[in-house]
Order: structure tokens, then sequence, then C-alpha cells
């Protein structure tokens, strides 16, 4: 559930009419709901009770400080995969101390930033990058706490871009080969065994590879807490959201209406699932949820250019683009494209809805059904708070998008619209061409 409705005929953020932001900030803008992502939060943590949880917000899926801080104010760590990603937590006032740090090529500049910050665990990918941490370790006379990532090799049925767990991706080190890798660690003088982690892959929705991927590494995670004394065991994030009704799934009357086979993946069918095959083990558990806390938690607004009808389509052309939002042209994604003032005497309109840039790939929707919108007009992208803003680029010189975050009747401004002059600040002309 979220809280993107509309109040009469207006498309609000928690009591903020949309079309008031648009006015004072102008568009392509994300627009986040605070309550939306504590609800996502709160409820997670509630369908975990009875085990020892700790939250590690994925800041990839939303990085902005403001969003990074109402997390860490929540009482989440973070799942971090750079040394930007590391500084951006430092610079919110969130907590390295319970963050972990993911990814195949850590730096050496890296793992020493999240050493000297005190960072949780490395959920380290290969044998040679354990080696990189012992040796980093060593120089600053620290040990590295670590855990190994162990591919399940479990098929997370989604798209093939986003699936990470199974043995022919680039990820971890394959399950029948971790009790070696393990054996290795134990002997490297400065790392430390912490824990045990996995990761199958993204916008999962089902429980069913979730829970297939615990079964097989649930009882290698005993064998290592007898082993080793491990203390924590990471189930990765990948919990999915809705988008084909993402915006009619903010009410409770939707979820109640989906008939029970069909209906989405939610935190509580997600902890009743995993909850009995995790409590035994006796182990905390750390859990790495972006989307699920943010994706429907953000919306991208759009001012309409133009509607322009060709041959064999329309086209309503859109000054949002897939520099500001790339889902759709990377993975063929769905977001709801809705009026931010509704009408229902509008006519129909069937339509390709684009962005400026100039190819074809720049494409939100192909013959969308909408309520027929003119140049002027306002549109939101649903579910656009995962993977927005931080897969968003300059392609074209188009400057980064503007963020706003809600909060009840409040709104403020996270990152301002980019300048011109800050898109090509660090650029020069050498001289020898001048
Ligand atoms: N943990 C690890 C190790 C990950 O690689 C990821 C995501 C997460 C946690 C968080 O996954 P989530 O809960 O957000 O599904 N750009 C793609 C998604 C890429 C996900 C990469 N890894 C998209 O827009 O769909």
């Amino acid at each position: 559930m979220h809280h993107f409705h509309y109040s009469g005929s207006d498309l609000h953020c928690e009591s903020v009419d949309l079309a008031a932001v648009a006015k004072l900030y102008g568009t392509p803008t994300y627009v986040y709901s605070a309550a939306t992502m504590e609800d996502h939060f709160r409820r997670l943590q509630r369908s975990l009770a009875g085990l020892d949880v700790q939250l590690c917000y994925a800041a990839k899926a939303n990085s902005s400080l403001a969003i990074l801080r109402h997390f860490s104010n929540l009482g989440a760590g973070f799942d971090l995969v750079s040394g930007g990603e590391i500084r951006r937590v430092l610079a919110a006032g969130g907590h390295v101390k319970s963050s972990v740090f993911a990814g195949v090529g850590k730096t050496e500049a890296e793992i020493a930033l999240a050493l000297q910050h005190g960072i949780f665990s490395f959920h380290v990918e290969s044998e040679p990058e354990l080696a990189r941490i012992n040796h980093v370790a060593g120089k600053l006379g620290l040990k590295a706490p670590i855990a190994i990532r162990v591919n399940p090799d479990v098929d997370a049925h989604t798209h093939a871009k986003i699936t990470t767990g199974k043995s022919d991706n680039k990820f971890g080190i394959p399950l029948k080969y971790a009790a070696a890798a393990y054996e290795a660690a134990a002997k490297y003088p400065n790392v430390q065994i912490k824990g045990v982690q996995m990761h199958i892959g993204s916008q999962l929705t089902s429980v069913a590879p979730f829970v297939e991927a615990v079964t097989k590494v649930g009882p290698f995670a005993a064998d290592l807490k007898a082993k080793y004394g491990i203390s924590y065991f990471s189930i990765g994030g990948g919990m999915g959201i809705v988008y084909r009704e993402a915006l009619a799934s903010g009410q409770a009357a939707w979820w109640e209406a989906q008939p029970a086979e069909q209906r989405p993946l939610t935190p509580e069918s997600y902890g009743a699932a995993l909850v009995p095959l995790l409590q035994p083990l006796g182990l905390k558990i750390l859990l790495e949820h972006g989307r699920f806390m943010v994706g429907n938690a953000g919306v991208l607004l759009s001012r309409v250019e133009h509607l322009k009808r060709g041959a064999a389509k329309n086209f309503l052309i859109v000054d949002a683009a897939m520099n500001d939002l790339v889902r759709p042209a990377m993975y063929d994604s769905f977001h709801e494209i809705v009026p931010l003032h509704r009408d229902s005497s509008r006519r129909a309109l069937v339509a390709d809805v684009v962005g400026p840039i100039c190819e074809s790939g720049d494409c939100f929707a192909k013959d969308r059904q909408l309520q027929e919108v003119g140049e002027g007009e306002l549109v939101a992208f649903m579910s656009a708070g995962a993977y927005g803003y931080t897969m968003a680029s300059r392609y074209n010189t188009r400057a980064m998008a503007a963020e706003v975050l809600v909060r009840g009747s409040a709104f403020e401004l996270i990152n301002a619209r980019e300048t011109f002059e800050q898109m090509i600040a660090g650029e020069k002309v050498p001289a020898f061409l001048k």
C-alpha cells in the first residue's frame, strides 16, 4: 500500500496536491512519500516478529540523503555497494556500523574506507576478494568482519538482467564450494568470520524462490554456526512490488479484492513462510530490501509537451525521458501513467508515451490506454521510487531531475534540479585545441 491517491479529481501524495509541487519545482520531478516508506519498513519488521532482525535498506534503490536519513531514523542500517554509497550514509548521518558492504569488485580504497568507519560486515563474493580484504585490513591493523555470499542456484523467476542467484550469474560463491571458501577465510589472520549471505534477485513476486533458497542455505548456515560461531544470516533483498495497478494498490480494498492465489507478495506472506524456517537457526537475520521500501513510495511527475497524432499511432510526448527513468527502456518494465487531474469526461486515448530523447528506445509505454491529456497537463509515473533517480543519467545533456519529499501536508525539495553549469563543471577544452 502507499499514500498516493486522488482527493477529488487531483492526485495527492499524503496531503499534498502534486500539481502544487510541479508548479513550485517544475518537471520532471521525483516525489516521495515519507509515510509510505515508514509503513513499509514497519510492516516488514512486524512480519518478522520472533526473529532477531537487522534491516539493511539497499541504498542503490534510492540513495538521496534525505531518504537515507529517514531510514536511519527508523533504525535501519544499509546495504552498500560502493565507496560513494558509504560516503552518502556518512553525509546523511546514518550508521556504517550497522551496514554491510557488498559487490563483486570492491577496490582497496573502498575496503579501507569501510574498515575505517567500522562496517558491520563485508559480503565477500570471491576468494581473490577475501585475500584483498585480508591484505587491506592487515595494513590498517584491523580485523575485517566478513560473510561469504553463497550462490544457491535458485531461479528467482524475474527479469534476466536482475536475476542474481543462478550459477551462471557473476555473484557469490556456489554453495558446493562455499565450505572450502570458509576454510580459506578461517586461515586469514585479518578477517573475522561473522556470517553468511545470499541474494537471489530483484522484483520477486512469489515467496517460493525465497523459501527454496533459505531451505538450501539454512543447513549450511547452521553448520557455519557450529564451526565458526557465525552470528548472522543475510537473506538479501528482492521483494517485488505492484507495478501494473500501482495506483489502485494504495487502497486496502484492492488487496482484499485480489484472489488469494493471485495476491502479490506481501511482507506478511513473506514473513509467514520464512520465519518458521529461520527461527530454528538462532541467528540474527539481515534483510537487504530496497525496492519494497521505496518503489511504491515514489512517483515521477512530468508535463505533456505534445500529443502527436501519427499515421499509425498517437504519441504522447512528455518532458521526462529515458535519462530520468530508464527502467522501461532497459527492462521493458511497466510503470502506470496517470493524469494529475482526472476527469471522467475526457476522451480515451491510446498512445505510445515517449520522451524527447533522440532514439526510439526512449519510450515509457506502448499503446497505453489513457485519459486524453493535452499540452501543458501533468502526469505521474507510478512506482518510480526505486531505481528511478539512482539510475538516471545526463544523456542528451539533460539535467538530473529534482527530488521532493512529502510528509503529511509538508513537502520540501531534497535535491535541486541540476543546472547546466553543474553539468559541465568538471569539463574543459584542452590547451592543444585552443
Ligand atoms: N542485496 C543485493 C546484494 C542486491 O544486489 C540487491 C539489488 C539488493 C539487495 C536489493 O534488491 P531489491 O530489494 O531492491 O530487489 N535496477 C533494477 C534492480 C537491480 C537490483 C540490483 N541488486 C531495476 O530497476 O529493477
